[in-house]
């Protein structure tokens, strides 16, 4: 293969990218783009590849989770923080259950672009491009705003770095220390979360307390009082993502600039494609959406033109094949990836094959079908003797009506409450953490199998 550049993508065909009408605006968009600082660096990839590793042995577990579409209109402080608390509450509910670290990676700063199943969208009889996120163009159902603008670059930028600074000063500032895990109850949950939470609460506070007394605190041990939290987004708007990267002059390789972790989309994976050709080349951890188009053939080639060292933690499959259909699909593809011998994290994405029309004419995600398909992924995975390294999720910390079911229940009727997302429907903060206490119960049971079949 010849020596791979930032700007090859572009000799490639390429798919659910917008035709920008203003070259020389979009030339002076990427201009600026290139002298602005990378958000992430070098080292930071690195270490959540290993983490990522760790996730495909077994040893860890990701948690993915945030926006599907992160929104200009929406963007807030507290929204972020809302996110970023659930997740950590995600975070210490499986780690109870699963007995390892888990990976704490948001969509978020950066998660701007869509892609989307019909390129324009018909309304009262009037056809429109489709919105493709804010990074492109505009919710608003006018001509106008579904042109897409290049400057939107710019804000989309703007926006992930003031999101990633937060999250870095709430990642070391204090607000993650785990003494504080009563404080993290929002004030929303479910009173079954609350006391299911409390009591996990508990235990962990005791183990603290214990610590605390043996001398190890939060101010002598760093883990205690900081986490670990990376960044991700689909990496689908190339010229942004060529933009931000960068030569890590430590290894001489290339850095995806814009975020820790990027990945392709269902949509975008053909291997000779421009999606694949930019990931390809990048040093950051990579996702790839498997679904049930995809052939153990092109995942064959997809692997060995993403991950030809056969690299722990470089990449990471994420399925996504809805209810009762991973049995039907993912067999196959982990028997692809046996057959090569690769090293990959095999990740559940149990929301985007899970995606109906409700009778009120919402988009909307059954809360059973998300946690049928997470069942589903750990079956496959227990049959094949294959490891569950992690779920995929499009939440919230916000309290929207977006998905239905769950414990407080959310009907169709309901949908019209506060359904916000600019894009798919997202799971609430109360059916986030009833997910993460079911997919903890799974974990658990995996353990427990494990640790018996080690024993016999
Ligand atoms: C997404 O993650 O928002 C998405 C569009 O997923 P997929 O490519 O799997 O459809
Ligand atoms: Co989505």
């Amino acid at each position: 293969m010849t020596e791979w550049q930032k700007t090859n993508w572009r000799n490639k065909p390429r798919v659910q990218m917008p035709d920008y009408t203003d070259a020389v605006a979009l030339a002076k968009v990427e201009a600026q783009l290139s002298q602005y600082p990378p958000l992430v660096f070098a080292g930071e990839a690195r270490r959540l590849k290993q983490h990522l590793g760790a996730a495909g042995r077994g040893e860890a577990f990701l948690l993915q989770g945030g926006d599907c579409a992160e929104s200009f209109e929406q963007f807030s402080a507290d929204a972020i923080r809302d996110t970023f608390k659930v997740m950590l509450q995600m975070a210490m509910v499986l780690t109870y259950g699963a007995k390892v670290p888990v990976v704490k990676v948001g969509r978020m700063a950066g998660q701007f672009a869509k892609p989307r199943s019909a390129p324009t969208e018909v309304v009262d009889g009037i056809e429109l491009p489709s919105y493709r996120g804010d990074i492109i163009n505009e919710l608003a159902f006018t001509p106008e705003a579904r042109i897409p603008n290049p400057g939107k670059m710019l804000q989309a930028y703007t926006q992930a770095a003031a999101t990633l600074n937060l999250l870095r000063a709430f990642s070391t500032g204090g607000f993650a220390d785990m003494s504080m895990v009563h404080s993290w109850t929002l004030g929303f949950t479910d009173e079954q979360d609350v006391q299911k939470y409390s009591e996990i609460a508990d235990r962990i506070q005791d183990t603290i307390d214990f610590m605390g007394a043996a001398g190890i605190t939060a101010d002598t041990t760093h883990e205690f009082s900081t986490v670990e939290f990376y960044t991700s987004h689909e990496s689908l708007l190339l010229e942004y993502e060529e933009a931000l990267t960068r030569l890590d002059s430590t290894s001489g390789n290339w850095l995806a600039g814009s975020g820790h972790m990027i990945w392709i989309g269902d949509r975008t994976r053909q291997p000779d494609g421009a999606h694949v050709e930019f990931c390809r080349g990048v040093l950051n951890p990579i996702g790839l959406k498997c679904g049930p188009t995809t052939t153990p053939e092109d995942l064959k080639v997809l692997m060995s033109k993403l991950n030809p060292e056969n690299e722990e933690g470089r990449l990471t499959l994420i399925a996504r094949f809805g209810a009762g259909k991973a049995g039907e699909h993912l067999p196959r593809l982990v028997k692809a990836v046996k057959e090569e011998g690769a090293k990959v994290t095999w990740v559940c994405d149990p929301m985007h094959g899970n995606t109906i029309k409700s009778a009120t004419g919402y988009k909307t995600r059954p809360f059973d079908s998300v946690l049928r398909e997470v069942r589903d992924f750990f079956g496959v995975h227990q049959a094949e003797g294959t490891i569950p390294g992690g779920v995929h999720f499009e939440m919230t910390g916000l309290d929207v009506t977006e998905c239905t079911g769950g414990v407080r229940a959310v009907t169709e009727e309901d949908l019209s409450d506060r359904y916000h997302t600019a894009c798919d429907p997202r799971l609430n903060a109360s059916q986030s953490l009833e997910l993460a206490f079911l997919v903890a119960e799974e974990l658990t049971n995996l353990r427990r199998d494990r640790n018996k079949r080690a024993a016999s």
